[in-house]
């Protein structure tokens, strides 16, 4: 049996992680591997009325049983992790499945400083030179430092937290921080310049990744795990964050993230290989969002931009940031499930789109670099109890069926709502 995917077609917040709960109730995954990225994801779970906000543990530890495991791929900051595993805990989920992969590394204050630096610096010269910011919206997280202490072959794994004697484990940090300080030139000037706090001591930071030992227990080798359950026939789901046009090979460089959000990511960042993944869900917006600065085709900065954000809460799950909203990029989508070899497709949040008069769709662009869009009757019918196709409007069935046509892969479900139920199978 392979490994299934589940990647997102546009610019991130598709309702991948609305999917991926719906997925492991339907299809009774055992094992879920999160392969990409780290808190800067923001993953809405909602059932029974509760909602869950994720931006770590993977969003199939809401069933009983499920092995929920942060892959080598991804970054984690320690203090985020333990406040995410307690505010489940309290909740009442069990979290007895969740692994965190002894490869992944691991964020601390610096990367998130660093991050921030860079963002305010940008900002800074382009007012200085009263041109555009060429800052990236980063989620300040820290997410690209760490991908890049990673590849600079100077990064603190979790592994390292479980198994190094403290003697070694604080000169990693020292290395690390003298990189911060002298190679990155991060002076105090630049810092309190935009009010950012001293680069902490290596003691201080030391200080505080011990109230995350307690995560030691969760910590093992998970690329093993994941590949002994595949060979023993498990069914396992790998569940992306972000998305293919913030990837930073195939996305709109350098307003990207710096992970691999693609399938491909999903074979180094679960541990498993390119032969063991069997089917690739693309998972799009029924229109599209962006947050944060790069491309955007069919932005809309218009009242329409404006309604698909308060209709469809528009608002950043991590930074509360308001979302750049436009109509549906059917080409971007297409080059989403070339790339990620989708055969399936799912559209979620059509429901936003009830009551409009018309809808927009872009096939692409002229000579101009101007979207070409086809136009749609819209429909009035509310959508949310919906769960057969032959329910929906006609006029929704059109869209839905031009974009499945459109995009290359078969449409497999649509969401309809936000809770895990609301949705439709096609299959
Ligand atoms: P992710 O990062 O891809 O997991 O997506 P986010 O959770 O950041 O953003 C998706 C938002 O849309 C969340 O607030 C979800 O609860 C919500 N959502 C997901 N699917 C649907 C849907 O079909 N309809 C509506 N109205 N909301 C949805
Ligand atoms: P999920 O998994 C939407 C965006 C940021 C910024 C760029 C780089 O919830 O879909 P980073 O902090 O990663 O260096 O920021 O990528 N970004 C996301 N946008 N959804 C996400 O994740 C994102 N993760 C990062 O806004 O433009
Ligand atoms: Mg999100």
């Amino acid at each position: 049996m392979g490994a299934d995917v589940i990647v997102g077609a546009q610019f991130g917040d598709e309702g991948k992680g609305k999917i991926v709960d719906t997925l492991v109730h339907r299809n009774n995954y055992e094992i879920v591997v999160r392969y990409n990225g780290g808190a800067n994801a923001g993953h809405t779970v909602i059932f029974d009325g509760k909602t869950f906000k994720l931006h770590l543990v993977p969003s199939g530890i809401f069933k009983h049983g499920t092995i929920c495991i942060l892959g080598t791929g991804t970054v984690i900051d320690p203090v985020a992790l333990v406040k995410e595993i307690a505010d489940l805990e309290a909740a009442g989920v069990d979290v007895s499945g969740f692994r965190i992969s002894n490869r992944a590394h691991l964020i601390l204050p610096w990367h998130m400083i660093l991050d921030k630096a860079r963002e305010c610096e940008r900002d800074a010269r382009a007012a200085e030179s009263k041109s555009a910011t060429t800052a990236i919206g980063t989620t300040g997280r820290g997410i690209g430092p760490c991908y890049e202490t990673k590849a600079a072959r100077i990064g603190i794994r979790m592994g390292d937290l479980k198994d190094d004697v403290v003697t070694t484990f604080l000169a990693k940090l020292d290395s690390m921080y003298r990189h911060f300080l002298h190679d990155l030139h991060l002076g105090e000037i630049t810092l309190k310049r935009f009010n950012l706090p001293k680069l902490p001591e290596p003691d201080a930071v030391f200080r505080d990744i011990l109230i995350a030992k307690n995560i030691g227990r969760f910590i093992t080798d998970t690329d093993e795990l994941t590949r002994a359950a595949w060979r023993s026939g498990k069914k396992i789901l790998l569940e992306g964050a972000q998305a293919t046009h913030l990837d930073i090979e195939c996305g709109t460089y350098p307003f990207v993230s710096s992970s691999h959000a693609t399938s491909a990511g999903a074979c180094v960042g679960s541990g498993l290989p390119p032969t063991a993944i069997e089917n690739v869900f693309a998972v799009a917006k029924a229109y599209t969002t962006r947050v944060g600065n790069g491309p955007f085709l069919t932005e809309q900065e218009t009242e329409i931009g404006n309604l698909l954000r308060d209709r469809g809460h528009e608002f950043g799950t991590t930074t509360g940031r308001p979302r750049r909203c436009g109509w549906f990029d059917a080409d971007l989508v297409r080059r989403a499930c070339e790339i990620n070899g989708a055969q399936k497709l799912i559209v979620t949040k059509l429901d936003v789109l009830t009551g409009l008069d018309e809808i927009l769709l872009s096939t692409g662009c002229d000579a101009m670099g101007h979207p070409v869009y086809e136009r749609f009757k819209g429909w009035d019918k509310l959508l949310t109890a919906v769960r057969v196709w032959n329910d929906l409007p006609h006029e929704a069935q059109k869209y839905l069926s031009r974009i499945e046509e459109l995009s290359g892969a078969r449409l497999a479900g649509v969401a309809i709502g936000p809770s895990r139920e609301q949705i439709i199978w096609l299959d």
